[in-house]
């Protein structure tokens, strides 16, 4: 099979093209694309089906795991592929643990280290019971998302864009800051014994759902990361479709009943936005898949994150 691979400004991206074996997979292609021009290993690769003149709808982009023939609409032996280049990649692994291991020693720093020295505070620090248990609620939450990424997480994208790295890190690595200043400041004042009890209390309830809500996710996808989106069932599933990201929000609600600060609670009110805007895509999503025709099912009704308001 002879494939053209062009750019999206029409330049052929290896001159000649490339000639494959008629059962040659998008991954052959991927591979041969590599060898031939070095830079661009496969998942930095986009390919995807040309598109009419000034179409406006959305290219077939190709899955690495199916034939060639299944994109050759007839002509069987002539292709075109078009190449976006995705820039330099890394694994959603490496991602996650360098936002993520970023605020689990920053905000020990706080709690430790002499630092609001530097800020005018002289003299003794007295540490409440309050903050010290915060540390340890702070670091058991990063260490589990950390150990979820390498250990649970079955993700179904290999790579993302290197630059995700550092915006994800800009946003976890400072609010983390943000929150260890105030929560372990020498003039920070101590909510009553029973709000603290209350609020870890609540907060490591909703830690051991999420890691629950995580393993029903696990277990909807083969080892591979195969098997596309199911429906998630089980559990908080049943109610909600991200109950994941429920979890996560009441979490942090109870860590901010707990630490009573006004950091603590700009951040829950800014993740929960992120998340909600994602639980709203994969709502639609599932919705979409499982819409009930031609044999397949169809999505249950449920809340999207927050109920009852969502
Ligand atoms: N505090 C914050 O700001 C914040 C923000 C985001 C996340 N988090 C925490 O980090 C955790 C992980 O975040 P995430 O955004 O990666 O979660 P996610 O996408 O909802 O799910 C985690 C894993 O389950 C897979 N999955 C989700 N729905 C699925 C379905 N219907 N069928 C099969 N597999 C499915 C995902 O696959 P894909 O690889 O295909 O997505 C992913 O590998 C969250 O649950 C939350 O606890 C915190």
């Amino acid at each position: 099979m002879k494939v053209s691979v062009v750019t999206r400004s029409g330049r052929e991206l290896v001159n000649g093209g490339l000639d494959l074996g008629d059962s040659a997979t998008v991954s052959d292609l991927q591979e041969e694309i590599h060898r031939r021009t070095k830079k661009y290993y496969p998942s930095r690769q986009r390919l995807t089906l040309p598109l009419p003149r000034g179409s406006t709808q959305k290219p077939t982009v190709l899955h690495y795991k199916k034939s060639l023939k299944e994109y050759t609409d007839g002509n069987k032996n002539e292709l075109t592929i078009v190449f976006k280049d995705l820039g330099p990649q890394v694994k959603y692994s490496t991602l996650f643990f360098w936002e993520y291991v970023g605020p689990l020693f920053i905000y020990p720093l706080f709690y430790y280290m002499p630092i609001y020295k530097h800020f005018g505070h002289e003299g003794k620090r007295i540490i409440h019971p309050v903050q010290t248990y915060a540390m340890y609620y702070w670091c058991f939450h990063y260490a589990k998302r950390i150990l979820e990424t390498f250990f649970v997480h079955r993700f179904s994208h290999a790579t993302s864009p290197v630059s995700n790295v550092f915006r994800n890190c800009a946003y976890y690595w400072s609010f983390a800051a943000f929150i260890a200043y105030f929560v372990n400041h020498p003039l920070y004042t101590p909510v009553s014994d029973v709000q603290m009890k209350i609020g870890f209390g609540f907060g490591l309830i909703c830690q051991v759902c999420n890691f629950y809500c995580h393993i029903l996710l696990r277990n909807l996808r083969g080892a591979d990361g195969g098997g596309g989106y199911q429906i998630p069932r089980g559990f908080l599933f049943n109610i909600v479709t991200c109950a994941n990201y429920t979890t996560e929000i009441y979490q942090w609600l109870g860590f901010n009943i707990a630490t009573q600060t006004v950091a603590g609670y700009v951040f829950m009110v800014v993740a929960a936005a992120i998340m909600t805007n994602w639980a709203l895509g994969k709502h639609r999503r599932l919705k979409k898949l499982f819409d009930g025709k031609e044999g397949r099912p169809k999505y249950p009704r449920r809340w999207v994150i927050l109920p009852p308001f969502l």
